[in-house]
């Protein structure tokens, strides 16, 4: 498209010109050739496709480059990725197998009702599945992110009021515990909602006396409560039906960031808490990994009284028959194309089938491990919020400060001995901290393995903390300039480090 505008043209040349990309393919000749036929796009394409040849190389050559190219990598697949609030389990891959069946992967979008009624059941039974899990009345499928469902949730609760009210300017403020995932503030800024953070006590729970009074002088405007439970510093919030009950005492809606929920599937349900509504992470409790960029999904599911207000397009099921039904005058309307990233949603779904009645055993073995890396770990560091923890904790590292030590350093270090670090610098109220999420996938020997090479890098705090400073040394990538690459982020690598 843009060949033909010669502003767009000149723009691509010179980004592929300054970043040092294809530099054998760009050089004088072809700019003046492609300057010359601007306005001749099968020419263009005709020069291209003689120019460019396919690489001669042997199977070896290739099989070698990309085994090599994965190898600069860490995935879960390699060893344990304990990054705090991000649940990086090991997806099994009898779920991938189930979801590229040539059945599922080759269905359009557009296709007719009645050549779609197997997926429409497959995804209805999700649904369901769902709604027993989280203890709520109705479930959308559609939101394509954890963010993407808080921002609908958050919109369903604008509708909501509107109506009740029919005043769009009453319900304004959305309270926000400090201890929240930072998707949720930001969420409600983007619908357009005014943002209340309530304190943290010592104990990492909300400070209820904080709570009440804002909700005592500010009832009429609030509209939601959201949380994430349990919190970034993995603690359960242990008055929250209390809290529940506070809010819809108050006219106010309570939302439940579910992207935790591998701390209490099966065991506990979000809707018998009190909560109207909520998202899930499908893409860190069910089977689709975290992170890379890859597609996710973020489930939402309310309590009937808000189930009008739902996206569109609804799954129904009327006289046998599955539809893609529009005909909700009250919904907040369609939030993206298609029907969901279906391939997560089966994946989910048969994560779900294949543990049946045996998925309370995720959360349980969850917490385990991550209690039990709490207990091997919490000397070593500052433990700020003291007792169990849910299926993470965080340490603060800021013991190690007075010897020029930070949480970065020992993070980078871990690195060096084939192991990804946890977290850092998150959740912000905890200083150098450090967060740690094991999940139920790793065995004994793992966890064992990460608290033997955590004691190897605070040996080295003791006898040779130059080394940290330096740390990774054993990685492709070295120490990046972290303020260099957000100031001026550049494609080439060699830019970045130092
Ligand atoms: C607790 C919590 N809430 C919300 C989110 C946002 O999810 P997403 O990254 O899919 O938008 C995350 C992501 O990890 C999370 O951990």
């Amino acid at each position: 498209m843009l060949l033909n505008q010669e502003k767009g043209l000149s723009e691509i040349i010179n980004f592929f010109k300054t970043n040092n990309l294809a530099s054998n393919y760009i050089n004088d000749n072809l700019i003046e050739f492609l300057q010359a036929n601007i306005n001749d796009k099968s020419k263009i394409l005709n020069k291209v496709r003689d120019d460019l040849t396919y690489p001669n190389l042997d199977e070896l050559t290739v099989v070698r480059h990309f085994t090599n190219l994965s190898r600069k990598n860490w995935a879960i697949d390699v060893g344990i990725y304990p990054l705090g609030s991000c649940t990086m389990k090991y997806n099994p891959k009898i779920n991938d197998y189930i979801a590229k069946d040539k059945r599922l992967l080759n269905l359009h979008p557009l296709e007719n009702k009645e050549n779609i009624q197997g997926i429409l059941k497959i995804l209805k039974e999700l649904e369901n599945y769902i709604k027993e899990l989280v203890g709520m009345d109705e479930v959308s499928l559609l939101p394509a992110a954890g963010a993407h469902g808080e921002y609908a949730s958050l919109l369903i609760a604008k509708k909501y009021f509107e109506k009740k009210y029919r005043d769009k300017n009453r319900k304004k403020i959305v309270l926000i515990p400090d201890s929240a995932h930072g998707t949720n503030p930001a969420s409600a800024t983007m619908a357009n909602f005014e943002v209340k953070t309530i304190k943290s006590n010592t104990l990492g729970q909300i400070d209820l006396q904080d709570l009440t009074d804002y909700i005592n002088q500010n009832k009429e405007n609030i509209a939601v409560f959201m949380i994430t439970n349990p919190n970034t510093l993995g603690i359960y919030e242990k008055n929250i039906e209390l809290i529940t009950k506070i809010c819809k005492e108050n006219d106010i809606l309570t939302y439940y960031d579910g992207a935790n929920f591998n701390a209490i599937i099966g065991k506990l349900k979000p809707g018998d808490m009190g909560f109207d509504m909520l998202h899930l992470n499908l893409h860190k409790t069910f089977s689709t990994p975290h992170g890379s960029g890859g597609p996710g999904s973020g489930p939402i599911a309310v309590k009937e009284f808000l189930a009008p207000f739902l996206p569109i397009p609804r799954i129904s099921l009327k006289n046998n028959v599955f539809n893609l039904d529009f005909d909700y005058p009250d919904s907040i309307g369609m939030i993206r194309d298609f029907w969901g990233n279906i391939l997560v949603l089966i994946r989910a779904l048969n994560y779900i089938l294949s543990y049946g009645n045996q998925i309370n055993k995720v959360a349980e073995n969850s917490v385990l491990n991550a209690n039990y890396l709490k207990l091997r770990l919490k000397n070593y560091f500052v433990d700020l919020y003291k007792g169990f923890c849910c299926h993470e904790f965080v340490l603060s590292a800021s013991n190690y400060k007075s010897k020029g030590i930070k949480a970065f350093d020992i993070a980078k270090r871990l690195l060096d001995y084939n192991v990804h670090p946890p977290t850092v610098y998150f959740p912000l109220i905890v200083e150098e901290c450090l967060m740690i999420e094991p999940t139920e996938t790793e065995s004994l020997e793992s966890l064992d393995n990460f608290v033997k090479s955590f004691e190897n890098v605070i040996k080295e705090i003791e006898t040779n903390p130059e080394i940290l400073k330096e740390a990774p040394l054993t990685t492709p990538v070295k120490r990046i300039n972290d303020a260099l690459a957000s100031r001026e982020p550049k494609p080439t690598i060699k830019s970045i480090i130092y």
